[in-house]
Formats: structure tokens, C-alpha cells, sequence
């Protein structure tokens, strides 16, 4: 994506061959800071703070942290002290334990000498892989809005929560990506973006992208999407997930489930972007297996911001002793999800569409819908 006229991406190879380099996003919109990775304890406090975020890219950051690791000492107990220490970052999105999995599973069989040049081919083969899967989402959700066009002849306005766009992803962004690719076509959008308390991913990412592309968009409060939506003001809403369960449950940004019933309860289609790294073949049912992240209570007590003399200031919107809890997702259940966006095409959000797509998985699966019906009988 462009910033200022440059193309980026939102991690990337620094100059020495070693470091890696990412865009700082505790710091976006107001300031665009590049913070350099030079050892996986850096990867996994950059993933543990949110410098880097969103399922997709947390992924590639913790390839690369893996890769730093073998950079530090190619041996068998650090490669396992590396999987330990970034498995444990953040424990939702599916993408994280994926990734280092897989960097894990490749590099052990390997001689010590040759750890580290796999390493950092296999953390750039992911980002290059997500991009890829990225642009493919793009290609089949532009369907979706280019119908709806021609269904009502004006603006499509879409809906969406948290970021999911190219910030969280390596490039192009999941849910956002048919929305650039229509933009660019020339197709009429327009963005309503949540805000998405507490960290405002929306308000602070999301927004900030929208502009920078040209993309007509409003920002509304979380609250505000079920009004929207009654009022007609909603075309279709499309986001992204963390965790999607092999019966299409969406474990996605904390508000998600309530945009899915607004929008089940006014008619409006309720996409889901899900790319192949995001599914969890393992899991069935979202509400009960999947782990939902609670962070710091701060980041609900208190609101961070710039001032209008340009100074950064955080305050607090509590009254002191009152306890609060900061949950960072919540599951849509598949029945919510009018259909999911894969980079293979869109299916249906449940098993048999899944699997329609991604037959390869079906082994993985413990519980298809004939056998849960069996054992109904
Ligand atoms: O806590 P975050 O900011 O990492 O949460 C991100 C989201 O919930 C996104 O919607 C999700 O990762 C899908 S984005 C490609």
C-alpha cells in the first residue's frame, strides 16, 4: 500500500539481511515510526504490545521472530525457548501458532548450520504467501459488492469492525481488500468504520488507511451500527476474524457478534474475509474451544489521543475502584455469517462449504454435521 506515495508493507527485511523492520501502530494515525526487530524477544514484545497486530500479520511476525531466534543461536533449546516465548504473546488468533508451528516443524529436522538461512526463507515465503491470499480475497469479495450495486444502482456502503485491513495483514488487508480493489475499479464504497473500543483499531487504523487511499468513509461509534442498519444505511457489512472454526464460527474483534445480529435482524448480508491460515480445522465450536484473549484493564480506564497543541495525552474515563474487564474477542456463530470469503472463492460458513473448498482438511475435522446428526439419532 501507499503512505505518502511510497509502497509499503507492514513488515519487511531491513538492510543488514538480518533485522526486520515494522510500522509502529501504537503510534498510527498520528505518527508513521519504523521500529527495527533485532532479536525475537523484540518480535514477541512487538506482538505482545500491538506494534504489529492483526491475526495475519501477527503470524508473520512471529516467523520472523523465529527467524531472529535462529539468528541468535541456531540451537535445539533456544529453537524451542523461541516457540515457547511467541506462542504465549497472544493466545486468539490462530495465525500466531500456525506460523510458528510450522517454522518449527521445518527447522528441527535441519542440520544447526543450515537453521538460519531456512529460517529467513521460510518467514519471507509466509509474508509473500499472505500477500498472495490477501489479493485472492480481494478477487472474490468484489463479487459481493459489484452485485449489490447492480441491485440498487447507488453507493454501496459497507460496514466493517476493527482493522482488517493491509496494517493487518502483510498487504492489501482481508476485509478491506475487495473494498480497495472496488475503489480502485471505479466501483461507488463507502466505509462505515466502527471505532472499535477500547484500543480503536477503526477509529485509529482502519481510518487512517481509508484516507490514505482515497476511500470515502465515516467513522461512527461502535454503538451506532445497529441504528445504521435499521435505517437502511448499511449495504452489507464484511470483517475479518482471528480464529474461524472448521463449522464457520467467527472469533473476531470484541463487538463483532453484535454488528452480526443487528444485521441478521435487519436482512443486511454479514460477510466474513477469512483467509486459509485463519481457519482452526481443529476446532468445531467457537464459544466453547476458543481461547478469548482478556487484555490490560487500562486500555479500557484509559483513552489515549492527541491533544490540538500536538502533544500525546492519555486520560483516564473511569471513576477510580471501579473494576473493569477487558475481553478482545468474541465468537459470530456460523448461523450469523451469510457466507465466507476465502482466497478460493466464497462458500458457505459452515463445514460442507468449507471443506468444499479446502477438501485437503477434511481429515483434520472432528466432527462433520452427518456425524453430530448421527449421533442426534
Ligand atoms: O487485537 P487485534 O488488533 O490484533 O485484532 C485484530 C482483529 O480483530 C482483526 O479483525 C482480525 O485480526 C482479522 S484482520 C485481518
Amino acid at each position: 500500500m501507499l503512505v505518502k506515495g511510497r509502497p509499503y508493507r507492514t513488515i519487511w527485511l531491513a538492510e543488514d539481511g538480518v533485522s526486520v523492520e515494522i510500522i509502529d501502530q501504537t503510534r498510527l494515525p498520528h505518527d508513521f515510526e519504523i521500529v527495527r526487530l533485532r532479536a525475537a524477544d523484540d518480535a514477541a514484545r512487538a506482538i505482545a504490545d500491538m506494534q504489529v497486530r492483526g491475526a495475519p500479520l501477527v503470524g508473520a511476525g512471529a516467523a520472523y521472530g523465529m527467524a531472529l531466534a535462529m539468528n541468535t543461536d541456531p540451537g535445539d533449546a533456544n529453537l524451542e525457548r523461541a516457540h515457547r516465548m511467541l506462542i504465549a504473546t497472544r493466545p486468539t488468533a490462530i495465525n500466531l501458532r500456525w506460523a510458528v508451528d510450522d517454522m518449527r516443524g521445518r527447522l528441527a529436522p535441519l542440520p544447526q548450520g543450515e537453521r538460519f538461512a531456512a529460517a529467513y526463507r521460510r518467514a519471507a515465503e509466509i509474508c509473500d504467501q499472505d500477500v498472495e491470499i490477501c489479493r485472492a480475497l480481494g478477487r472474490h469479495g468484489i463479487g459481493l459488492i459489484e452485485s449489490c450495486i447492480a441491485r440498487t444502482g447507488r453507493v454501496v456502503n459497507i460496514l466493517t469492525h476493527c482493522n482488517a485491513g493491509w496494517l493487518a495483514t502483510v498487504d492489501y488487508g482481508t476485509a478491506l481488500a475487495p473494498v480497495y480493489l472496488a475503489h480502485d475499479r471505479g466501483i461507488p464504497v463507502h466505509v462505515w468504520v466502527d471505532e472499535t473500543r477500547p484500543r480503536n483499531q477503526g477509529a485509529s487504523l482502519t481510518a487512517w488507511e481509508l484516507l490514505n487511499h482515497g476511500v470515502p468513509h465515516t467513522v461512527v461509534t461502535d454503538n451506532a451500527g445497529g441504528y445504521l442498519m435499521q435505517s437502511g444505511q448499511v449495504d452489507l457489512c464484511i470483517t475479518g476474524t482471528d480464529r474461524t472454526t472448521s463449522r464457520g464460527d467467527a472469533c473476531n474483534k470484541i463487538g463483532t457478534y453484535l454488528k452480526a445480529l443487528a444485521a441478521h435482524d435487519c436482512g443486511i448480508p454479514f460477510y466474513v474475509a477469512v483467509p486459509s491460515p485463519s481457519i482452526d480445522w481443529t476446532v468445531w465450536d467457537g464459544l466453547a474451544e476458543i481461547p478469548i484473549e482478556q487484555r490490560d484493564v487500562r486500555e479500557v480506564s484509559h483513552v489515549r489521543g492527541r491533544t490540538d497543541d500536538g502533544a500525546t495525552a492519555e486520560v483516564c474515563v473511569l471513576p477510580s475502584g471501579s473494576p473493569v474487564k477487558n475481553y478482545g474477542f468474541d465468537v459470530t456463530p456460523a448461523r450469523l455469517v451469510t457466507a465466507m470469503i476465502t482466497e478460493r472463492g466464497v462458500c458457505a460458513a459452515s463445514a460442507e462449504g468449507l471443506l468444499s473448498l479446502f477438501p485437503e482438511q477434511r481429515a483434520l475435522v472432528r466432527r462433520l454435521p452427518n456425524e453430530v446428526a448421527l449421533e442426534r439419532k
